[in-house]
């Protein structure tokens, strides 16, 4: 027989190695369920807080708009992005056609009593979305205009520089250093959508643009 010690020792040694095993899987998943916990409470109190947050954003909006339609994802993934109902979207911006007719100068106006501006055109995709809607028979005012009639002062309602490589004017158009306003309009011989410069006093319909609103 292999000295072993007694017998006792034996087994005291082989409980304490069962009390050290089952203690480090007590602890283990005490830790881990103590991590879980700590996570959901986070996970809760922060869509708790951007719940709070959209909420208070979405009444300081509902001053101005009446609703507002979203969609989830925006900028961050939580975020939301929206536009008011009835308002088109497309990227970072939110477009409304304005069928009422009238001067350049009133459009101006009524676009940013709702918070937007005259839509500015940066780019064919942009104005293919913008058309696509129109009325092929209708002028549209647009953000652009030559206040001192003088072709290289175009200037963006939103000050964006005028890019001449960015615009779609009509053949032969600008033509006329007296007419300082642009609308976008569907000429039917091209089969086209493009610019023209008109009398800013002219009445014609128009489209406005505002950002997007992220709650
Ligand atoms: C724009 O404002 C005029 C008054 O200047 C108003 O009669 C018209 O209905 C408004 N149009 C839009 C689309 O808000
Ligand atoms: C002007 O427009 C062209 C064509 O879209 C673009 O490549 C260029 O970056 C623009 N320039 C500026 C200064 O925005």
């Amino acid at each position: 027989m292999a000295p072993e010690g007694p017998p006792q020792d034996r087994e005291k040694e082989v409980w304490w190695l069962q009390v050290k095993v089952w203690s480090m899987a007590v602890i283990s998943i005490s830790l881990l369920s103590a991590c879980f916990v700590v996570s959901s409470v986070v996970t809760y109190s922060n869509s708790v807080y951007s719940k709070n947050k959209k909420l208070s954003k979405l009444q300081e909006y509902q001053q101005f708009y009446s609703s507002l339609t979203c969609v989830i994802g925006g900028k961050e993934v939580e975020d939301w992005s929206c536009c008011p109902t009835l308002w088109s979207s497309f990227q970072s911006s939110c477009y409304f056609v304005s069928a009422v007719k009238q001067s350049w100068a009133e459009h101006w106006k009524n676009c940013s009593r709702m918070g937007a501006a005259l839509a500015v055109i940066s780019t064919e995709d942009e104005q293919d979305f913008i058309t696509q809607n129109l009325n092929e028979e209708s002028a549209y005012f647009m953000g652009l205009s030559d206040p001192e009639g003088q072709r290289t002062y175009c200037i963006w309602v939103d000050r964006t520089p005028y890019n001449e490589s960015a615009t779609f004017w009509h053949s032969g158009e600008p033509n006329n250093p007296s007419e300082r306003c642009v609308i976008v309009n569907f000429r039917h011989p091209s089969r086209q959508w493009g610019w023209n410069d008109i009398d800013c006093h002219e009445p014609e319909k128009s489209i406005c643009e505002m950002t997007k609103i992220y709650l």
